[in-house]
């Protein structure tokens, strides 16, 4: 069978539609553990991962690479990374991206970045000067791609508009906040990405495990993650439940009809989602091939609303 790729367009790179987030790589998930994460992945038809050098301050992206070259599958997968969130080279000055790209190049220990994420916008400096910076990344072969995280609406479309001014490489990608209990993103984001037909990854996918129907009170909170607590409630409930409905009508996990319900909204390529064991992993890849129905689909966006 053919593995199930989707095009970011105008690269010529393609993608699982689940991309792997390598946050807890070298921290919270130590190697051994990362590379179980890694290879279970890889099995289930994976080959899009993320990280950045920020995470761990390169910890993350060492273990990306150390698995990368063990593995000999540098060519057969596509690397996203970011800058701008390094505690010695942090925001998106000219010298900081031109020392950082090297540094998560060594670290990943490929000849290429596939996607190169501005992590988050960056005001102290001229935007024009952001986009020329990453435009002559593409230039020199370092990087295949330009991403933007953490972007407000205008800032991305006025960046695409400097990119055309001034003839130089485009973003083609951008990642920002958003899944089934973080919608803001289709206000604004979501049209910039249709007319401009951005590629899409979102992240913090299953709202740090909220939708992954394991945080439903304070002391599963306390246990999994304080940050889900938040969307405990009416809403959350109503969600949970909507999850639990489509998961049993499946018979997967709450995760895998989580991401299929990303999966299947407009302008999205390929969430971010992350997992700490080979099992949870086995829930995501899952997710690329759930068709979940337009009944289920509506009650999960009716339920979260
Ligand atoms: N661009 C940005 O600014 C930005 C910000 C945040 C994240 N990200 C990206 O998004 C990625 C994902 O973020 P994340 O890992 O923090 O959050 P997430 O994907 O929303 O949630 C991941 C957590 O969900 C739980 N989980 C996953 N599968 C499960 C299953 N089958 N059953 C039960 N629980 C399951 C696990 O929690 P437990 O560990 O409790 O089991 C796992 O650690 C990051 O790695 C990063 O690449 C980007």
């Amino acid at each position: 069978m053919a593995p199930i790729r989707r095009a970011i367009a105008s690269t010529g790179l393609e993608v699982f539609p689940v991309n792997l987030g390598g946050t807890p790589f070298g921290r919270s998930t130590d190697r051994q553990q990362a590379f179980e994460v890694l290879d279970a992945y890889r099995s289930g038809g994976g080959n899009f991962l993320d990280t950045a050098d920020g995470y761990g301050d390169g910890a993350s992206e060492s273990v990306v690479g150390a698995w990368l070259t063990s593995r000999a599958a540098h060519d057969e997968f596509v690397i996203a990374t970011k800058v701008g969130k390094h505690s010695q080279l942090p925001g998106l000055r000219r010298e900081n991206i031109l020392a950082a790209v090297d540094a998560s190049l060594r670290r990943l220990g490929g000849d290429r970045i596939d996607v190169y994420y501005a992590h988050y916008d960056d005001e102290s400096v001229p935007l024009a000067d952001v986009a020329g910076t990453f435009s002559s990344l593409v230039d020199a072969g370092k990087i295949v791609s330009i991403g933007v995280s953490n972007f407000r609406a205008e800032r991305v479309e006025e960046w695409l508009r400097i990119a055309q001014d001034e003839h130089l490489h485009a973003p083609v990608a951008i990642q920002p906040h958003y899944n089934l209990v973080e919608r803001a993103y289709e206000d604004e984001l979501g049209a910039v990405a249709a007319k401009q037909g951005l590629a899409v990854m979102p992240y913090w996918a299953l709202a740090s495990g909220f939708l992954a129907g394991v945080v439903r009170n304070a002391t599963q909170a306390e246990k999994h993650s304080e940050f889900a607590a938040r969307y405990l409630g009416e809403r959350g409930d109503r969600v949970l439940e909507a999850l639990d409905t489509a998961a049993s009508n499946h018979h997967v996990t709450q995760s895998t009809v989580a991401l299929a319900w990303l999966i299947a909204q407009p302008t999205v390529t390929a969430p971010v989602a992350g997992a700490r064991t080979p099992e949870q992993v086995a829930g995501l890849v899952e997710a690329a091939t759930l068709d979940l129905t337009p009944e289920e689909l509506d009650a999960l966006s009716a339920a979260s609303r």
